[in-house]
Parts: C-alpha cells; sequence; structure tokens
C-alpha cells in the first residue's frame, strides 16, 4: 500500500505539486492523465525518490520512505521503474540486460537469473533476441526488454512514466499488449500516458492531474463518461476554451471580437459557425443582458470540442435575469434564430446562461 500525504514539491518558483493526498491500495492499475506540466513525471519520480519531495510524507507498505534512515535500494527492489528512453545497458545483451540486477542486487546465482530472464523474454515475446544488442532492436522491442528487466526484480509496485510515447506509433500496440498483460497479475501499476484508449482500458482507477495535485479521482467509467469538475471535463473531451472577464467600464470589446476570430482560425472552426458565436455575443450579451445589470460583472466562455462544428457559450452574472424574459423581442428573434439552445440556471448566486451553437 502507497499512501501519501501532504506531498508537496518545489522546484524554485515552479511548485507541481502543492498538496497531494491520496492512498493506493495494493493491485490497483492506476492511470495517471493530464495536461502536460500537471507534475505526472514529477509525481513518479517523488515516488522512487529519483526527486526529494519539499515536504509532505509517502508510505510505502507502511515504511515512511522521505525518512533520512530509509533504505533507498530496498524500495528500489519493491518500485521498479519504465522510462520513456528504455535506458537500457547499450553495452550488454538483452539477457545480461535482465540478469544483471538480480545477480547483483538478489544475489541470484547466475543461472538462476538466465532461467527467469529467458521466461521473461518469451513472456513479452522476445526470446529470440536475447544475445543482440539494444541498438540492434527497434523501439517497441527495446520498450519490452526494459519491461521485462523491470520484472526481473519481482518488483510489487511498477511506475511507467509515458511508456509508449517515445515509440513509432506501429509499435506503441505490442508495448501496450505487455503492459495490459502485465495489468490482470497482482501488481500494483502507476501508469503516465497520453494515449486516452489505453488509459480506459487498462486502468482500475484514474488520476486527473491538474492545479498541482490529484485534480479528480475516480473510476474510468466515472473520468471518462462522466467528470464531475471543469478542468477534467475540458480535457476529456478535448475541449478548446476562450475565456472574457468583463467588468467596470473600460472592457475592449473590439480586442475581444478579435481573439474570437483568431480563436476559431486556430481550432479551424468555419466562418458561419464563427458568425454565429460573435452575432450570439452582441445579440445575446450585449444588446439583451448587459444593459440590465446593475454592475458590469460578466464572464463569458466558448468551448469548442474536437470536430469544430459545435460551439458552447456560458455566460455568467450575478443578478437574476432570465433573458428569456427580455422585451427586446427582434434581438432574442435573432439570438434564437442562430442557436440549438439556450438555458439560464442559477447557481451560487450567479446567473448562468448556456447557450449551444452549431454548424448546421
Ligand atoms: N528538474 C526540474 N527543475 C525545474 N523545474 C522542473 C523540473 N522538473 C519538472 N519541473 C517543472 O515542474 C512542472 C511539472 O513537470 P512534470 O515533468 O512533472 O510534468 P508532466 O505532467 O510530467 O508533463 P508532461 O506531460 O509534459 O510530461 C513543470 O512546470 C516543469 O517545468
Ligand atoms: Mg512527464
Amino acid at each position: 500500500m502507497i499512501e501519501i500525504s501532504h506531498l508537496r514539491k518545489e522546484y524554485g518558483d515552479a511548485v507541481p505539486l502543492k498538496d497531494v493526498s491520496t492512498v493506493i491500495n495494493d493491485g490497483e492499475v492506476i492511470a495517471i492523465i493530464g495536461p502536460s506540466g500537471t507534475g505526472k513525471s514529477t509525481l513518479l519520480r517523488c515516488l522512487n525518490l529519483l526527486e526529494k519531495p519539499t515536504s509532505g510524507s509517502i508510505k510505502v507498505d507502511g515504511v515512511e520512505i522521505t525518512d533520512r534512515n530509509c533504505d533507498i535500494s530496498k524500495l528500489r527492489m519493491k518500485m521498479g521503474m519504465v522510462f520513456q528512453s528504455f535506458n537500457l545497458f547499450g553495452h550488454m545483451t538483452v539477457i545480461e540486460n535482465l540478469m544483471y540486477a538480480p545477480c547483483k542486487l538478489l544475489h541470484k546465482s547466475r543461472q538462476e537469473a538466465y532461467d527467469r530472464g529467458m521466461q521473461l523474454l518469451r513472456a513479452v515475446g522476445l526470446s529470440g533476441k536475447a544475445l543482440n544488442y539494444p541498438d540492434q532492436l527497434s523501439g517497441g522491442q527495446k520498450q519490452r526488454i526494459a519491461i521485462a528487466r523491470t520484472l526481473a526484480m519481482d518488483p510489487d509496485i511498477i511506475l511507467f512514466d509515458e511508456p509508449t510515447s517515445a515509440l513509432d506509433p506501429t509499435m506503441v500496440g505490442e508495448v501496450e499488449a505487455v503492459i495490459k498483460e502485465l495489468s490482470k497479475g497482482d501488481k500494483t501499476l502507476l501508469i503516465v500516458t497520453h494515449e486516452m484508449r489505453f488509459a480506459r482500458q487498462v486502468s482500475s482507477r484514474i488520476f486527473y492531474m491538474d492545479e498541482g495535485g490529484i485534480y479528480e479521482d475516480g473510476t474510468p467509467e466515472q473520468i471518462f463518461e462522466n467528470p464531475q469538475k471543469e478542468n477534467t471535463r475540458r480535457f476529456i473531451k478535448k475541449l478548446k476554451v476562450l475565456e472574457f472577464e468583463l467588468t467596470g467600464v473600460n472592457n475592449d470589446y473590439v480586442g475581444m471580437f478579435s481573439d474570437i476570430t483568431r480563436f476559431c482560425m486556430k481550432n479551424q472552426i468555419s466562418p458561419v459557425l464563427k458568425n454565429k458565436i460573435i452575432s450570439v455575443i452582441e445579440e445575446l450579451c450585449f444588446t439583451i443582458i448587459l444593459p440590465k445589470l446593475r454592475n458590469i460583472d460578466m464572464k463569458i466562455s466558448i468551448e469548442v470540442s474536437e470536430p469544430g462544428d459545435e460551439a458552447v457559450i456560458k455566460m455568467s452574472y450575478p443578478d437574476a435575469f432570465d433573458p428569456a424574459t427580455t422585451d427586446d423581442d427582434i434581438s432574442l428573434k435573432i439570438v434564437k434564430a442562430r442557436t440549438e439552445s439556450i438555458k439560464y440556471t442559477r447557481q451560487n448566486d450567479r446567473s448562468i446562461v448556456k447557450v449551444v451553437v452549431n454548424y448546421e
């Protein structure tokens, strides 16, 4: 069992992990996903002490590993790591790569280490490569060897940091298949990956990392089908988001429309949809809603999903005003003609208007 509590890691001003607490039970297979730079690698590197946490505690099977007296080599025997870049020993043959640590650290006999090594090579489908050097192998083969080498130490826990991201796409499948097979056993696996389909298939639990920690934690079904929090939803649906905040009187409305135009071009949104978005903001936001607000305090977000054929515009403001009750019939008609749906709700003392605009 791994118990992480109040883990913090700073690099100067950068604080990728602010305050991470979680418990990982034996045999769990956890996929760690999230945008770049959110501390996924840092978390793994803190777990096996490649990085020293700034503060907080990590216990592995009840032993505090950040303690100065902790036996790091013992920890490393319990916990293996597979890197994006394989890190095989280039001057050794494949089988020697697999035998080295078991002989050196576990004091296995050469015969014993060889037998186990060959067994593992068969398991990853590479027994024919035992006498080759790493340079003579493809990327996918190197990574399967790296996994076999980690398994040769028989660790209880294996950390994978983007094991397939350095591979040619044709080789991703063979490495994923080896990890999937492994996930059926009783080892605890933590897998950082940008391959969402794989994350979903292989894991029993997902950590979505963002904002300095584990932002959302759930089963693959929960995270992929029904994410509870905003950033998770945006990440899973690959939403591109543009946000504005209007406060006071000196808002740069012209700049706002040129930002929208640029955002639409960048995300390959058709001119038809772009014009609808602009027209909805002009009519609904500027003509219908803004004049009704006591103070200008409005947040606007525009979200587009991957194929770029639909946009969701959300506006929020404190006044309890439902735009459907406006007396400006003409503007309302224009908005309705350009939208799929308009929904008004109140949440946390703010009005939220959600408008769906599509290409059709
Ligand atoms: N050795 C370091 N020195 C300084 N800053 C670092 C160091 N390692 C990581 N960082 C910073 O910490 C943050 C988190 O980095 P990390 O590598 O953990 O992100 P990640 O989630 O693994 O991203 P990616 O998906 O791109 O691999 C980043 O802002 C990064 O620049
Ligand atoms: Mg990383």
